[in-house]
C-alpha cells in the first residue's frame, strides 16, 4: 500500500485507467487502507489526526481523489468514479464516527485490557485441602502398626448395647457404664432393641472376632461419643484407635513390647514407657500405659526451673488403657480360651495429638478454623 499516496497524486489517465471496469479495484485498495488504519489502537488525539488525513478539506485523501481522479476524469469514467467516491466517503465518515464513540466511551480500553495477556501475572492458585491433624495422626499410628503386621478395619458408629457393652463383659447395671455416659438414639415405636452411639471402638473387637479366626491383628480407627460437657479436655465426640491381637502364642511380654515399640515410634526414641495396674471388664490383667513426659524429658522440671506444666511435675503422662483380652470375652465369639491369648488397647487420638503437637484445647479439632488447620499442612 505504500504506493497509494503516489496514486492519489496522479490522474487516472496517468495511472492507465481508461475503462470504468478498472475503477472498483482502485477504490477497494483505498478502502482497505482506511479500514486497516481505523482499526488500530488509538486515543482521541490519534483519531483526530486520522480523521484529518482522510476527511480534511485541504489535503485529505477524499479531497485528493476529488481533485486528481474525479475532476480530470474523462466523461466515460466520471460517473463511475463519482459513485465510488460517494460510497467511500460514506464509509469513511460512518466508520470514523463509530470509532470516535467507542474511544470516548472507554469501551476500547476495557476491551483491549480484557484481551491482553499479562504474562507477568502470577498464575491462578487453587488451594487444595490437606488432611486434618487428627487424620494425620491416625495415619501415623496406622503406619506404625502396619509395619508390625496389623491391618485396619472400621466399624459402625451406631451400635447395639450388645456390642458396645454386653459382649465386652459389661453386663447391664455394671458400674463402668456410668463412666461412659451414653447417647441413645430415639427409635421409632416398635423397635426391637435400643441403639446407641458407640462410646469406644472396642465393639469392633467383638465384630472382628465374630468374623475371623485367629490369628487376628487389627487396629480400628474411628469416632466415638460420650455425653461429656465440652471444655479444654472434653468433647462429646472424639477419636480412638482400638488394637486387638489374638493368637496361640501371645504373651504379656509381647504385649508390653508392642506398646513400647509403638510409643517410641510415635514420640521418638527418647521417651520411656511404664504401665500401671488398671481395670477394664474386657481385659485381664488391665493396665494403663504412661509415657515419660516428652516436654521435660521425664524430669518433672520445666524450662524455667519450676514444675513442668505438662506433667505437673510427675515426669509421666498417662497415655491409654490396655490389657490382655479377658477369657470371658472369648466366650462371646466362640474362641477357645484354652487355645488362644491376646491383648487389646484403646488409644485416645485427640489426647495423643494434643500431647505430640503441644495443643492445649481439644475444641480446636472440631472448630474447622483454617488458621489452626493451616499450621498442620
Ligand atoms: N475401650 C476403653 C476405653 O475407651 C479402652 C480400652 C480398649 C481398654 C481396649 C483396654 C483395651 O476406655
Amino acid at each position: 500500500m505504500a504506493d497509494t499516496p503516489n496514486k492519489l497524486a496522479q490522474t487516472l489517465a496517468a495511472l492507465g485507467v481508461t475503462e470504468p471496469a478498472q475503477i472498483p479495484a482502485l477504490f477497494t485498495e483505498v478502502r482497505e487502507r482506511f479500514d486497516s488504519q481505523v482499526s488500530r489502537p488509538m486515543d482521541l488525539q490519534a483519531w483526530e489526526i486520522l480523521r484529518q488525513s482522510w476527511l480534511g478539506r485541504k489535503s485529505g485523501v477524499l479531497t485528493q481523489i476529488t481533485d486528481n481522479w474525479l475532476k480530470p476524469a474523462t466523461q466515460e469514467l466520471k460517473r463511475g468514479v463519482g459513485q465510488e467516491l460517494n460510497q467511500l466517503r460514506a464509509h469513511v465518515e460512518s466508520k470514523s464516527e463509530e470509532r470516535r464513540k467507542s474511544i470516548e466511551s472507554g469501551a476500547e480500553e476495557t476491551a483491549s485490557a480484557r484481551e491482553r495477556v499479562d504474562l507477568s501475572l502470577p498464575g491462578v492458585i487453587r488451594p487444595i485441602g490437606s488432611h486434618h491433624l487428627i487424620r494425620q495422626v491416625f495415619q501415623q499410628i496406622e503406619d506404625i502398626f502396619f509395619s508390625i503386621g496389623f491391618s485396619v478395619v472400621e466399624g459402625p458408629e451406631i451400635e447395639t448395647p450388645y456390642y458396645n457393652f454386653e459382649a465386652l463383659n459389661i453386663p447391664e447395671f455394671h458400674p463402668v457404664r456410668d463412666d461412659m455416659d451414653t447417647f441413645y438414639l430415639d427409635l421409632p415405636k416398635g423397635a426391637t432393641q435400643p441403639l446407641l452411639l458407640r462410646t469406644h471402638t472396642s465393639p469392633m473387637q467383638i465384630r472382628t472376632m465374630e468374623k475371623r479366626q485367629p490369628p487376628v491383628r487389627v487396629i480400628v480407627p474411628g469416632k466415638v461419643y460420650r455425653r461429656d460437657n465440652p471444655d479444654a479436655t472434653h468433647s462429646f465426640i472424639f477419636h480412638q484407635v482400638e488394637g486387638l491381637a489374638v493368637d496361640t502364642d501371645i504373651t504379656f511380654c509381647g504385649f508390653t513390647g508392642t506398646i513400647e515399640y509403638f510409643v517410641k515410634q510415635f514420640f521418638g526414641p527418647g521417651v520411656n514407657t511404664r504401665f500401671r495396674p488398671s481395670y477394664f471388664p474386657f481385659t485381664e490383667p488391665s493396665v494403663e500405659f504412661d509415657v515419660s513426659c516428652p516436654f521435660c524429658g521425664g524430669s518433672g522440671t520445666g524450662a524455667g526451673g519450676g514444675t513442668c506444666s505438662k506433667c505437673k511435675g510427675a515426669g509421666w503422662i498417662e497415655l491409654f488403657g490396655a490389657g490382655m483380652v479377658d477369657p470371658a470375652v472369648y466366650g462371646f465369639v466362640n474362641y477357645d480360651p484354652k487355645k488362644v491369648t491376646g491383648f487389646a488397647f484403646g488409644i485416645g487420638i485427640d489426647r495423643l495429638a494434643m500431647l505430640k503437637y503441644g495443643i492445649d484445647d481439644i475444641q480446636v479439632f472440631f472448630q474447622n478454623d483454617a488458621r489452626f488447620l493451616r499450621q498442620f499442612p
